[in-house]
């Protein structure tokens, strides 16, 4: 096994081979762009650290790692316009350095190029990870949708809430690391077991998103601050604050997402302090606690050394820890 860091530094190293711009440009440079602009590279590190945690031998899983992240990559591409997002890592996002157009384009080609990675196995192996990556993208387009249903319906329940997050967020992780799985040949109990690791993660992976989204600092975030907010998205930080705040702040919160409002400064700020002093900011730190320690259950039944199981709970710790 190898840290984390080595697994990310050779994800990298086999990804400067894969971005060359072609022709034409339009087409292949926002691609080049946005795989380039960084990113934590997670999911990719998952592959790599799954494939040798079944003794597959990292090398074998660059290509599917390197499919999960463009995938990833198409998925921020579409999701920024989807959200009018202007940045993403600290850089303005495709649709807004080129147009929406290019975006969508750009993102298309990102998912096919995905797909055909997995060329590069043989037969059956190739059948499993094609089989799985429709499946998880296909969940991933269900679970956008919900996003963008919940953004103008006030009814929204935090069953509905972890349904649509699993979706968008959370079966990818799993699919990550379960890519890693089929690479190594592992068996089909420890495929699923470390599938359903890392959509436990996943889950609390996109909490911490949430609540970064609102709290996380705007030096090192990358993204805009309140951006969720100003969309009126329904995360569990609004849903847990009307569950815990009397009927009138309800109904102010309510109404505070329910309109385009122009004060769009004042808007955040009066929904974090909602947030806050309603108690489902601290909620929301318990819940990505939970989840995590959730992930960390489904260990157990893994046959695998201990050193393994530490080094998947050092990288999921890692997580709930982070600014960015
Ligand atoms: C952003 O994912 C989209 C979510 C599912 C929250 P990441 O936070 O992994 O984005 P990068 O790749 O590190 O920029
Ligand atoms: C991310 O949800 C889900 C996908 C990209 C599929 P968000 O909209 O919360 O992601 P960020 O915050 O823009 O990265
Ligand atoms: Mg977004
Ligand atoms: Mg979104
Ligand atoms: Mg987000």
């Amino acid at each position: 096994m190898l840290s984390i860091e080595k697994y990310q530094q050779e994800f990298i190293q086999f990804l400067e081979h894969y971005s060359a711009v072609k022709e034409p440009k339009n087409l292949y440079e926002p691609i080049s762009y946005i795989l380039d602009l960084g990113g934590k590279r997670l999911r990719p590190v998952l592959t790599l650290m799954t494939a040798d945690i079944f003794n597959g031998g990292y090398k074998k899983s660059l290509n599917a790692a390197l499919s999960i992240e463009v995938f990833h990559n198409f998925s921020l591409v579409h999701d920024d316009i989807m959200d009018d997002a202007p940045l993403r890592r600290g850089q303005t996002t495709v649709h807004e350095k080129w147009d929406v157009n290019t975006g969508i384009l750009s993102g298309d080609a990102m998912l096919i190029m995905a797909y055909q990675l997995f060329e590069n196995y043989e037969a059956h192996i190739f059948q499993d990870l094609a089989k799985l990556f429709s499946k998880t993208a296909l969940e991933v387009c269900e679970g956008q949708q919900y996003d963008v249903d919940f953004e103008t319906r006030n009814d929204v329940t935090i069953p509905e809430y972890l349904k649509m997050i699993e979706y968008k967020t959370a079966v990818l992780v799993g699919a990550a690391m379960k890519m890693g799985a089929i690479v190594a040949e592992a068996s089909k109990a420890d495929q699923e077991n470390i599938y359903e690791f890392g959509r436990h993660l996943g889950i609390a992976f996109q909490l911490q998103d949430d609540y970064l989204d609102a709290f996380g600092d705007p030096k090192t975030f990358g993204k805009q601050v309140g951006g969720d907010i100003i969309e009126n998205k329904k995360t569990y930080l609004y849903l847990k604050a009307l569950e815990f705040l009397n009927q009138s702040d309800q109904e102010s919160l309510i109404k505070l997402f329910s309109s385009d409002i122009n004060d769009v400064n004042a808007k955040i700020e009066q929904a974090k302090e909602y947030f806050v002093n309603s108690g489902s900011a601290n909620a929301t730190k318990e819940a990505i606690q939970l989840y995590t320690n959730e992930a960390f259950s489904v260990l157990e039944s893994l046959n695998i050394s201990e050193d393994k199981k530490e080094l998947l709970r050092t990288f999921g710790n890692g997580l709930m820890n982070r600014t960015v």
